[in-house]
C-alpha cells in the first residue's frame, strides 16, 4: 500500500503523514527533509544553493542518517530546500530513493510536494492537503514562538507566500495535486479531526478498490 500526501508549506501534511503511518503500521518518509538536508550538504561544502551539479552532488552523496539533524526543521532550512528543488538534476538525484522507501511493504506513507505527481504517480491513494494562507502561517507562528523565535506573524505569513509561490511555479515537478488525489482542507480542522477525515477517506478508497 502506497500513501502519497502532498500540499504547501504548514498545511499539516507531515503531522498527518505520520499519524497515517503509525495508524496503519507503515513506514513514512517526509520527503521535505530531503531537499532540507541536500541544501544544508551544499551550503556546508561552500557552494552556491543554485549550483545545479553541487546540488547533484549532495543530492548523490546524501547520508540518510543525517536526517535527524533538528537544524533542518528551521525555517531558512526550509526556505534553501526550494532553492535546490527547483533544479532537475537534484530531483532525479533523489527519486530512486523516494520510489524505493515507496515500496515497502507492508506500505509507505511519502509527503511532499510532487509525490502523487511524480514520484509515486500509481499510489494506491492520494491527498493534497490545503489551508487556507493565515491559518497555515498563524500554526507556523504559534509553533515557532513556542521555540523563542522572535519572528511576527507578517514575517510568517510572507516567507510561506513566497515558498508556495516558488513551489508551485517551478518548470520541474511543480506542487499541484494529481488528478486522481483527494483534496483535505484542514482551514478549518485540528489534526485531530484532519486526521479523522483521512483515515475515512483512505478506508472508502479502500473499500471502493476492493
Ligand atoms: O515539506 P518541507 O517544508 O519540509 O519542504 C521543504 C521544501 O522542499 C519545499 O518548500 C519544496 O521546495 C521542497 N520539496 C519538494 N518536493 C518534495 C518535498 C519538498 O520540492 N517532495
Amino acid at each position: 500500500m502506497m500513501i502519497a500526501i502532498d500540499g504547501p508549506a504548514a498545511s499539516g501534511k507531515g503531522t498527518l503523514a505520520k499519524r497515517i503511518a503509525d495508524h496503519f503500521g507503515f513506514a513514512c518518509l517526509d520527503t521535505g527533509l530531503l531537499y532540507r538536508a541536500v541544501a544544508r550538504d551544499v551550503a556546508a561544502r561552500g557552494e552556491a544553493l543554485e549550483d545545479e551539479a553541487a546540488g547533484a552532488r549532495a543530492a548523490e552523496t546524501l547520508e540518510l542518517a543525517t536526517l535527524d539533524d533538528p537544524e533542518l526543521r528551521s525555517p531558512s532550512a526550509g526556505e534553501a530546500a526550494s532553492v535546490v528543488a527547483k533544479l532537475p538534476a537534484v530531483r532525479k538525484a533523489l527519486l530512486d530513493l523516494q520510489r524505493t522507501f515507496a515500496a515497502r511493504e507492508p506500505g509507505a506513507v511519502l509527503d511532499g510536494r510532487d509525490i502523487g505527481t511524480v514520484v509515486c504517480p500509481d499510489a494506491d491513494i492520494k491527498i493534497f492537503v490545503t489551508a487556507d494562507l493565515g491559518v497555515r502561517a498563524g500554526r507556523r507562528y504559534e509553533e515557532l514562538r513556542r521555540r523563542g523565535d522572535p519572528v511576527t506573524l507578517a514575517e510568517v505569513t510572507e516567507v510561506l507566500r513566497l515558498r508556495d509561490e516558488r513551489d508551485r511555479s517551478r518548470a520541474e515537478a511543480p506542487m499541484r495535486p494529481a488528478d486522481d488525489a483527494i483534496l483535505l482542507d484542514t482551514t478549518d480542522l485540528d489534526i485531530e479531526a484532519a486526521f479523522d477525515a483521512a483515515v475515512g477517506l483512505i478506508m472508502r478508497r479502500i473499500a471502493r478498490q476492493g
